[in-house]
């Protein structure tokens, strides 16, 4: 009974969060105390990722894995460094699979972020089979979503049967966010008749309007971005980038808010309210989301 408890309240609370900025109401909305309470696990999941592979694989990594009690660890690779770690496991809670990508420190990923690096191109179409050639990504997230991809979907698929779970959860922060994102996309092409959710921390933008559009359309996600971090709103939307739909800003005041629709120029949304890198603060980036400052 309890993994049903656990996957109805995530129902109810996440995804309908999930599909609020999908539907044609288009006001910005609060998120009520148990809509912001029902990301707090997923949090503590992201948060996870930056820790040693070693200590992922016994889920032994302190306050984050704490936080996920009876979470059962599958696989988990990178090496922090040329290679962000990762993560597969199941969780009896929320009765899903669940795939966490590290992210980098804050200097590491505004490097990645700058105009120079911010360099957009197909996806392998080996690992992406019959995605539209319109469809472009940052090559640099591209380039570090295939140093694992494979390893990750041969995880999940023996995850899912192994556990009888038909759920895959995916998250990540920052430069894992973007990874997360792709593998949102990649691995529906490769998995048949599973439920996906992504959940992305400080995501910067991934790809063009039509990978935004390609994401609306096929991944149910949500993007929580805080105050004025800098990250989500970089690379520039003048350098051919835009966020996919389903924004969650958390403001000053620590009030969520949902905003519809892609790259919401509201002064209540990251877009609105970080108009340029001046503005932005990194010091925002790890968070607090909800009280879970990303890191090991
Ligand atoms: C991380 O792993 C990659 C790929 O296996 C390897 O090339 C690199 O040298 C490793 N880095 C460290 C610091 O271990
Ligand atoms: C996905 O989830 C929805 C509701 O959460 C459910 O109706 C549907 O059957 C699920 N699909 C699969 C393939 O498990
Ligand atoms: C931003 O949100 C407002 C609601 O306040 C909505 O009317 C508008 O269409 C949204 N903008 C975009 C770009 O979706």
């Amino acid at each position: 009974m309890r993994g049903f408890t656990g996957f109805a309240i995530f129902s109810i609370a996440v995804v309908t969060v999930l599909a609020s900025p999908l539907q044609s109401r288009q006001s910005i909305t609060p998120l009520s105390a148990a809509q912001i309470a029902a990301f707090k696990p997923f949090s503590f999941f992201a948060s996870a990722a930056y820790c040693p592979a070693a200590s992922l694989l016994s889920w032994s990594c302190g306050a984050n894995c704490n936080a996920n009690p009876g979470f059962i660890p599958i696989a988990s690779g990178g090496n922090g460094s040329s290679v962000q770690f990762w993560y597969v496991g199941f969780s009896p809670t929320w009765n899903s699979v669940i795939v966490g990508h590290q992210g980098t420190d804050p200097s590491k990923i505004e490097a990645l972020l700058t105009d120079s690096n911010a360099i957009l191109g197909k996806l392998d179409s080996s690992l992406f089979p019959g995605l539209s050639s319109s469809v472009k990504v940052h090559q640099g997230f591209a380039n570090e979503h295939a140093k694992t991809a494979t390893l990750i979907l041969t995880a999940v698929s023996n995850a899912l049967s192994t556990h009888g779970s038909s759920r895959v959860t995916i998250v990540g922060h920052s430069l894992g966010a973007a990874i997360a994102l792709l593998d949102g996309v990649y691995l529906p092409l490769h998995l048949a008749g599973v439920n996906f959710t992504t959940i992305g921390y400080g995501l910067p933008r991934v790809g063009n309007q039509a990978f935004a559009d390609y994401v609306d359309a096929h991944v149910a996600f949500t993007h929580i971005n805080n105050r004025k971090d800098v990250v989500p709103i970089l690379p520039g939307r003048f350098l051919g980038y835009h966020h996919p739909s389903g924004e969650v800003h958390i403001q000053e005041s620590g009030t969520w808010v949902s905003c519809p629709g892609q790259d919401n120029t509201s002064g209540q949304c990251i877009v609105g309210h970080v108009p340029n890198i001046f503005e932005g603060s990194i010091g925002d980036h790890d968070g607090p989301y909800d009280g879970v400052s990303m890191g090991c």
